[in-house]
């Protein structure tokens, strides 16, 4: 399904958004996480995928592998850890912590009684137990029934406490709420409820750090046009999109690229906020094979930078993710196998449906001459799964992605 957003506006990025997100902020959480020992070392890669590109019928694909942007695996490491330490910040103002020192567990022995807690689809709650465990101080994530086995024990290695709940993903959110209130722990919520929304807003401000670095990546355009057109956005509760959007939209103004924002069939809640002029909630079961975009209810606040900004809705059906995750994994002579999981190929997927939809293409000037940005947002979190999916392990793909980088440079 396909809903071109009568909203969105071009016009240089409004203030009042800006005072929420902006690029500088992002920059300065890309600093303060540089140097946890949660991430790896530098920029994700920024891949051309130009045989793609030419059987997709468009002037370019770059795909921004957010599987290598730390153990974790996912996009996900740059949003909990940064609330968490700006959190902390503004709970011990007086002593003036440095956030660097905070990541790095100097502050451990005062943040000892401090307990966080979140819900999550899995990635967002590794990422949240991952710092809470570098800087000292305890977690509870609250996971839903559908969450699988494999992702539980990816949060609990990192010594969290896990409290399984009945019912989906907006249940958990709902359960993280009520303990955080009935406990007094602190809720490092991706997603925002009312009167509450420091810490989604710097979670997603964290998230803009892939526009910062995508920046220094790529080789400036005449007349300081974006370097690319278009820019395919996964949509859970919103907050990647949001954090991505809004980094371009500040950079590039009026002449931002299309924003496409794709979603799960079953999961469509931000296609219902454009719909409906609101943030709202899908009408699907809530139940896909990408875990991370399984979410019922858009975050509010991300929706204030979607609704003026994402020109084109979309849903993708599960076998189009997994589809898109076995044409990355393939590769082919000119473009080198990626291990994409379920929620970080639905960009691609949507992209390839855009293109069998000439009119719809045509109407969001998706042509020859596009420069396609895709954010392949996590590699194989759930590695048993990856493989069953895609008919070989994320190792292999990645073997044979290191033979075919090898094999360019000989
Ligand atoms: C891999 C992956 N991609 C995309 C998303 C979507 O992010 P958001 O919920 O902020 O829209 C998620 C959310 O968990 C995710 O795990």
């Amino acid at each position: 399904m396909l809903f071109a957003n009568p909203r969105a506006v071009r016009c240089a990025y409004p203030q009042a958004l800006q005072q929420m997100l902006n690029v500088q902020g992002a920059r300065q959480s890309l600093h303060w996480l540089s140097q946890w020992s949660g991430l790896n070392h530098g920029a994700t890669p920024l891949i051309d995928l130009p045989g793609l590109a030419r059987d997709l019928g468009l002037g370019s694909i770059q795909l921004k592998d957010e599987s290598q942007r730390s153990p974790l695996g996912s996009f996900k490491a740059l949003g909990a850890p940064v609330a968490l330490v700006r959190l902390i910040l503004r709970l011990h103002a007086r002593q003036s912590f440095d956030p660097i020192a905070v990541l790095a567990g100097h502050h451990a022995g005062q943040l000892r009684g401090t307990t966080v807690i979140c819900a999550t689809d899995g990635n967002h709650g590794r990422a949240l137990a991952a710092a809470a465990r570098s800087v000292g101080c305890a977690c509870v994530i609250v996971l839903h029934a559908k969450v699988s086995v494999e992702r539980e024990q990816a949060i609990a290695e990192y010594g969290a406490t896990i409290v399984r709940i009945a019912g989906n993903y907006d249940d958990s959110v709902a359960e993280a709420r009520r303990l955080a209130a009935a406990r007094q722990w602190h809720l490092v919520s991706d997603t925002s409820f009312d009167g509450d929304e420091q810490v989604p807003c710097d979670v997603m401000q964290g998230y803009g750090g892939i526009v910062a670095e995508i920046e220094a990546q790529c080789v400036a355009m005449p007349d300081q046009a974006c370097p690319f057109t278009h820019v395919f956005l996964q949509g859970g509760v919103g907050g990647l999109a949001a954090g991505i959007a809004s980094g371009f939209w500040q950079v590039y103004g009026e002449h931002r690229p299309h924003f496409i924002v794709v979603e799960p069939e079953q999961a469509d809640c931000l296609l219902q906020s454009a719909r409906q002029g609101r943030a709202a909630s899908t009408t699907g079961a809530v139940d896909s094979v990408m875990a991370g975009l399984a979410c019922g209810d858009a975050s509010p606040l991300a929706w204030r930078f979607l609704e003026p900004s994402v020109d084109l809705f979309m849903t993708v059906r599960d076998d189009d993710a997994v589809a898109a995750m076995r044409l990355l994994a393939a590769g082919s002579a000119q473009d080198q196998p990626v291990v994409s999981g379920e929620s970080g190929a639905a960009g691609l997927a949507g992209l390839t449906a855009l293109r069998t939809m000439p009119a719809q293409a045509a109407a969001c000037v998706l042509n020859a001459a596009s420069r396609v940005l895709l954010i392949s947002t996590e590699g194989a979190t759930a590695p048993a799964l990856y493989e069953s999916l895609v008919g070989e392990s994320a190792d292999s793909v990645l073997r044979r992605q290191q033979q075919w980088i090898a094999a360019q440079a000989r």
